[in-house]
């Protein structure tokens, strides 16, 4: 029986964050937020309400005017401003599949567009804040808070493991770097009481339907 009261809210992330340099150049990731936009269409197929907090440049979200809200962000400093909105407030789950860059620059973006100098730029960087962590930090009991982890196959487990002590989350979203940018996954989800469940491999649409029925009954 899925634990999760219905009407429940599902709070997703998805999508890569820009990390801007001036008014038009940024640092950013691949990510295409497609299995994130999966995840929010998988829960609001199973009756939960969705907010999908989408990054820029990302697959089309689906289009669902009932249940369904879209929140766009383009930094981690836009999403965190988000979160703090949102979390604890507004939902009783939160997944967290944002690709959130690991660095930014760290003088604040220049007004207008840059100058090409010979002399070359040198652009310093600073850690981001982890948002998943902080997140994890101000949960209230009985939300929940998953995360992801994407790494090489060959350190996916104790890495992901590692992510999700480290990070105080519910569980984690163990996901092999091989399959970036592929149709399917071979991930696996492991819980902070020590569970591993694998679906094995499946496309991105299967994998989110298999991870939001785990999700419910957590
Ligand atoms: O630490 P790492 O980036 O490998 O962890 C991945 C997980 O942490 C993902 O769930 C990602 O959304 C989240 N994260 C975050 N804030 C950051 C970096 C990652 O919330 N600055």
């Amino acid at each position: 029986m899925p634990s999760l009261p219905t009407p429940a809210t599902v709070l997703i992330t998805a999508g890569p964050t820009y990390e801007p340099i001036d008014a038009v150049r940024f640092i950013g990731n691949r990510s295409s937020g497609r299995l994130g936009v999966e995840l929010a269409r998988a829960a609001h197929a199973v009756g939960l309400d969705v907010i999908l907090a989408l990054g820029p440049n990302t697959v089309a979200p689906p289009v669902l005017p009932d249940r369904m809200r879209i929140e766009p962000f383009r930094s981690c400093a836009d999403l965190e401003a988000l979160l703090a909105d949102l979390w604890p407030a507004q939902a009783q789950v939160l997944i967290m599949a944002a690709a959130v860059a690991d660095y930014r620059p760290k003088q604040p973006a220049a007004a207008g567009k840059l100058r090409r100098d010979a002399e070359g730029l040198t652009i310093q960087m600073e850690a981001t804040p982890d948002l998943v962590a902080a997140c994890a930090a101000r949960r209230t009991p009985g939300q929940k808070v998953i995360g992801f982890a994407l790494e090489p196959a060959a350190s996916l487990a104790h890495a992901a493991g590692e992510k999700l002590k480290r990070k105080e989350l519910d569980a984690i979203v163990a996901n092999p770097l091989e399959t970036m940018d592929a149709d399917e996954i071979d991930g696996f989800l492991m819980r902070a009481d020590g569970r591993r469940d694998s679906p094995g491999r499946l496309s991105k649409p299967m994998f989110a339907a298999w991870l939001i029925d785990r999700v419910m009954r957590m």
